[in-house]
């Protein structure tokens, strides 16, 4: 995996030929497939499950799948994504009622661990607990929906969590998600992440599914972040 990395998160892809825009976007150089996970509960939509994790690996995706988990509660639905080929799980703190133990279902099951931060959540969910998460997830909209407006306090929040990753000298990503486009990448880049989430960036909107424009949103993203 390259220093920064892109994932596109398939909740603005095609989902009557997701292998297809998974492979198209995955050969345009992306790195990660961003898989959202919404239960009507604790966000307010309904998007895919485990199911479809194992069917894209069925299909022969092999590159990473980064599991976004918006569902409370959170323990039930661990072992069933990570026998679907999840790489990273990631959840919300506030949707589990027991943090600790919903990281180490994840790791006992195989999976490399994740804590999603909502634009209102503290940081300091982490503090007992940095050195069981592979990944801090900092959502620069709040949860629920693709194509939002990046929120510009997620900047401050990215560099407060990039020093604490750095002075923990643990290997952790800082993903961001939420309104990243090729327009803003570099000044969040800038500001600590180096994990970008772009949905409706890369993929455009719904009736404009061209696979090439994939490598040129890919490419653009990359001469924006080979400036910071
Ligand atoms: C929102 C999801 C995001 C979403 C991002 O709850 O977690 O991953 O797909 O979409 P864009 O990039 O369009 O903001
Ligand atoms: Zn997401």
């Amino acid at each position: 995996m390259n220093d920064f990395a892109i994932a596109p998160s398939i909740l603005a892809a095609d989902f009557a030929r997701l292998g297809e825009e998974v492979d198209n976007v995955l050969a345009a150089g992306a790195d990660i497939v961003h898989f959202d996970v919404m239960d009507n509960h604790y966000v307010p939509n309904l998007t895919i499950g485990p199911l479809v994790c194992d069917a894209l690996r069925n299909h022969g995706v092999t590159a990473p799948i980064d599991v976004h988990l918006m569902v409370k509660p959170v323990d039930r639905i661990i072992p069933d994504f990570a026998k679907a080929g999840a790489s990273y799980i990631t959840f919300h703190p506030e949707a589990s009622e027991h943090v600790d133990r919903s990281l180490g279902l994840i790791k006992e099951q195989g999976c490399k661990t994740g804590l999603v931060f909502n634009p209102a959540t503290p940081l300091s969910h982490l503090e007992y607990v940095l050195d069981k998460v592979d990944m801090i997830l900092l959502m620069s909209v709040n949860p629920g929906f693709g194509g939002q407006s990046f929120i510009p306090q997620t900047l401050q929040k990215l560099q407060v969590a990039r020093k604490m990753i750095d002075e923990s000298g643990h290997d952790i990503r800082l993903e961001v998600d939420g309104g990243i486009k090729a327009d803003n990448i570099r000044e969040v880049a800038a500001a600590g992440a180096d994990t970008f989430v772009s949905g409706s960036g890369i993929f455009g909107s719904a009736n404009n599914k061209d696979p090439n424009q994939y490598d040129s949103i890919i490419k653009q993203m990359r001469d924006e972040l080979a400036k910071v």
